[in-house]
């Protein structure tokens, strides 16, 4: 099982449909800020929340085999950033660490067995 974060944006919802099309099994964890609901693939889990929200992605962990996490839950146009970099980091920073701590210390360490599929910040 794979959890791919941000999965009902724009590059997210793309892997995610990638990946389900190779038959992996996709969980998919977006707050819908900037994605729609309509983007996620079909047979895709989707939990709705932050990834900054330790208890919500220790709960996905316990209930699926999160075997790797493609990570692209993130706040991404240029202008905002600069305008608004407290949020930013809070976001994407802050709430990135809190999700690969939580991933980690639920176990998630196997990185190596599709090689494509690392837990690492992609975005952020
Ligand atoms: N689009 C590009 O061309 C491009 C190129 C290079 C890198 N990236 C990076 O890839 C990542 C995704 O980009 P995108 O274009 O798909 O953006 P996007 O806005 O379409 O998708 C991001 C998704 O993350 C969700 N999200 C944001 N913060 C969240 C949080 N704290 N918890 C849960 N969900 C959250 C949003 O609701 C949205 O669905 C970003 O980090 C971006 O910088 C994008």
């Amino acid at each position: 099982m794979i959890l791919v974060t941000g999965g009902a944006g724009y590059i997210g919802s793309v892997t995610a449909e990638l990946l389900l099309d190779r038959g992996e099994h996709v969980v998919i964890l977006d707050n819908l800020d900037r994605g729609h609901r309509h983007a996620i693939p079909d047979g895709a889990i989707f939990y709705e929340g932050n990834v900054g929200d330790r208890q919500l992605t220790s709960r996905i962990a316990q209930e699926h085999e999160i075997e790797a996490c493609i990570h692209f839950a993130a706040l991404a146009y240029v202008g905002e950033s600069v305008s608004e970099p407290a949020r930013y980091f809070q976001n994407n920073i802050e709430q990135g660490f809190a999700l690969l701590d939580s991933l980690v210390t639920a176990g998630v360490r196997q990185i190596d067995r599709i090689p494509m599929v690392r837990l690492g910040i992609v975005g952020a």
